[in-house]
């Protein structure tokens, strides 16, 4: 029998998998110039945690989530995106009380059953962070800011910040009013899908990527038009924030994003390197949800970004990561006394801190030296009875092909220089 991954999973690969460090190393370090901490939570969460905090009738509830029942009999779901695994965290170990103002980030796998394509997985890993405890647009200014830095630092350009306000308890409800009062006449010629958000869900009619949905919505009210005085001033706020930072945005007021949990802010980051599924990122306010899920009312926003779309971009505009870690010394054996002092003489030099290879298949001497080309080992030496006897080795640098006698009571110190000048 013959086993593949899961449809919609990918394996990271050794040739690949040093681009994920280089990107995960990036994000961790820019994260910790903003001083956000990094939390972890399990994979999986009770499903009602979801369903309370993405909202019922979201695609992602409805469609889309990994729920099955243990064994106990429990409903549980592989988490299909952090923020509320997060805010659950957070009331859970109270992290409210040791400061006013809780920044976090995550760097970690999410699962949704949505259809497999291009930039769009049922396992892919999201960063991002959540700035829990404060309401003013200043946050909002800086998660932005934050994103966007990580991008910058990847080197990757150009991209679009398009922002909005989705508005609060108190403006949204006699906005959605007037908005389905707009579309009642046009009702019938709306997708059965927005038909079917008509009721519940009608904001995300604006987001349907049906034509003839989109020309029925194109004069249609905007909610960032209807906003009561407090949405309005934190919306008016954060542009004036944006421009003091020097952030170029796009206001769009038909941005709705797919989540229920949004009040005020919201925004998208997009890449037009990525096609139909051309969100790099999205985010904003959610005011409501700590309490939604059982905690004190805190307000708080945050964002989350796709890392496999961060790498299509990468990859399209050639951008330039590290190079894979390869070893700096294939030990090569020419007899077995050889053998034994490469085992523990790699074992010396892994301790020192230093990458190195030998021979554990038994092969010819023509052959380890095929095998430290294909190792792609900075330098090589051949150790045998002779080398031991004299103390001496000829160190190969492979890029060159250049060779060095040296002291075999050297080869420690000469190998660290080239560690550390590396
Ligand atoms: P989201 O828009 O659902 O937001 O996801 C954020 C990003 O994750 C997307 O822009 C995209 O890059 C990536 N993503 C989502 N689904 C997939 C998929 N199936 N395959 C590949 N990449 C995907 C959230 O998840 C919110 N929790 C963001 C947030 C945090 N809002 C406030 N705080």
């Amino acid at each position: 029998m013959k086993f593949t991954s899961i449809k919609g999973t990918k394996d990271i690969l050794p040739g690949e998998s040093h681009r994920w460090q280089y990107v995960e190393q990036t994000i961790r370090t820019v994260m910790h110039t903003f001083n956000y901490r990094e939390i972890r939570t399990p994979a999986f969460e009770e499903t009602a945690l979801f369903a309370r905090g993405i909202g019922e009738l979201t695609d992602i509830v409805g469609k889309q989530m990994y729920t099955f029942q243990d064994r106990g009999g429990t409903s549980l779901t592989l988490k299909p995106e952090m923020t509320a695994s997060v805010i659950r965290a957070y009331i859970q170990h109270n992290l409210g009380e040791q400061q006013p103002l809780v920044k976090l980030y995550y760097c970690a796998p999410m699962f949704r059953q949505e259809r497999p394509q291009a930039g769009r997985l049922r396992q892919f890993h999201q960063f991002g962070a959540e700035a829990i405890g404060g309401q003013v647009a200043s946050i909002d200014a800086e998660t932005i800011a934050l994103s966007l830095e990580i991008y910058r630092k990847l080197g990757i350009k150009p991209i679009t910040l398009k922002i909005n306000s989705v508005g609060c308890e108190v403006c949204r409800p006699p906005y959605k009013e007037k908005f389905k009062k707009y579309l009642q006449h046009v009702y019938n010629k709306l997708s059965e899908e927005s038909k079917q958000r008509f009721d519940q869900n009608p904001l995300r009619i604006l987001d349907s990527k049906d034509a003839t949905d989109q020309t029925l919505t194109q004069n249609a009210p905007l909610m960032k038009d209807h906003l009561c005085k407090e949405c309005d001033r934190h919306f008016a706020q954060l542009q004036s924030h944006l421009t003091t930072l020097q952030i170029p945005f796009i206001v769009d007021g038909r941005i709705v994003r797919g989540l229920d949990y949004y009040t005020k802010t919201a925004y998208e980051i997009i890449s037009s390197e990525l096609g139909s599924q051309d969100a790099l990122a999205g985010g904003g306010r959610y005011d409501l949800l700590v309490e939604e899920l059982g905690g004190k009312s805190t307000p708080a926003v945050g964002f989350a970004a796709g890392i496999e779309r961060l790498l299509m971009v990468m990859e399209k505009q050639k951008v330039k990561t590290n190079n894979e870690l390869m070893p700096l010394l294939y030990i090569a054996s020419a007899d077995d006394r050889g053998k034994h002092w490469a085992l523990e003489q790699a074992m010396q030099l892994r301790r020192a801190g230093i990458s190195c290879e030998v021979d554990l298949l038994n092969r010819s001497l023509k052959a380890q030296m095929r095998d430290a080309d294909r190792q792609k080992a900075l330098y090589v030496i051949v150790v045998g009875e002779s080398e031991l006897a004299q103390k001496k080795i000829s160190l190969k640098e492979m890029s060159s092909g250049t060779e060095r006698s040296i002291s075999l009571n050297d080869l420690m110190t000469e190998l660290e220089k080239i560690h550390t000048g590396i």
